[in-house]
């Protein structure tokens, strides 16, 4: 068995939500992320596009990294509402997170998308955040581990480096319902997830950060996190304010 011991990673995804009223908020996030806590755990937060610049230049001093939460796979041209992955990488994205489950539901965002808009997010200086995660009626069946399986070979990218890649576990049943997987569920998920990446990268598959998302909050944070090859959270609703997402950043940094 491969033990990771990878940096932890701490992302918030604020889906469509925020506005520049809210970029005092994002500063004041920066300055709670202590060099004590960045030297433990990387800390992100994945707004929209429209944040993406003046998010960053809030932050640019800071350990707090600004992430995007999609891209095109072209990198210019007639794709009217897109955004290139060198657009937001220009912008000053650090990450770029694709297919996530809300996008491969509403925009049937297929996984040799996901994979296409990983590559060109890696390519463009961003590392990307590849979502996978079963449904409701697939963990019913028992189905998950080869959605699991499925989803992780076609929706991750041949890279040279993998340690840049970050692959989020989100059970789709348990993003945003206040539900959420229990740690032998998370555990069982997360070794298959690094046994298919280590079969895949060899060593360097250890080194690919695997985040849990789902209903992620202060009070299950660390319990979550201490689950093996848990190596942070993708979180959405708790990120949304100050008090909510810097729990979670410190129990990461505690871990
Ligand atoms: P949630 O969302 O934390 O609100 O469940 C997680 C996500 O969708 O990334």
């Amino acid at each position: 068995m491969v033990v990771s011991n990878n940096k932890g990673l701490i992302a918030g995804n604020w889906k469509m939500n925020g506005l520049r009223s809210q970029l005092d908020q994002i500063s004041e996030l920066a300055g709670l992320v202590t060099v004590d806590m960045a030297q433990k755990t990387d800390v992100a937060l994945c707004v929209p596009d429209t944040l993406l610049f003046s998010a960053a230049e809030a932050t640019k001093n800071s350990a707090l990294k600004i992430g995007a939460q999609d891209c095109h796979v072209a990198a210019s041209g007639a794709y009217t509402g897109d955004s290139s992955a060198q657009m937001v990488v220009d912008a000053g994205a650090a990450y770029v997170i694709v297919g996530h489950s809300e996008r491969r539901d509403v925009y049937k965002e297929s996984d040799s998308l996901v994979a296409e808009k990983a590559s060109v997010a890696y390519a463009a200086g961003a590392d990307p955040i590849i979502c996978i995660g079963e449904s409701l009626a697939q963990r019913e069946a028992g189905e998950t581990l080869d959605v699991i399986a499925v989803q992780l070979a076609g929706s991750v990218p041949d890279v040279d480096d993998a340690s840049r890649l970050v692959v989020a576990y989100e059970p789709i049943w348990a993003i945003g319902t206040g539900l959420t997987a229990n740690v032998e569920q998370i555990g069982e998920v997360h070794a298959s997830i690094r046994k298919g990446l280590v079969e895949r990268f060899g060593d360097a598959g250890a080194k690919v950060r695997i985040l849990y998302g789902g209903s992620m909050k202060a009070a299950n944070a660390e319990e979550i996190l201490a689950v093996q090859d848990v190596d942070g959270g993708l979180v959405g609703g708790a990120s949304l304010t100050n008090e909510g997402f810097l729990p979670i950043i410190q129990a990461a940094a505690k871990a």
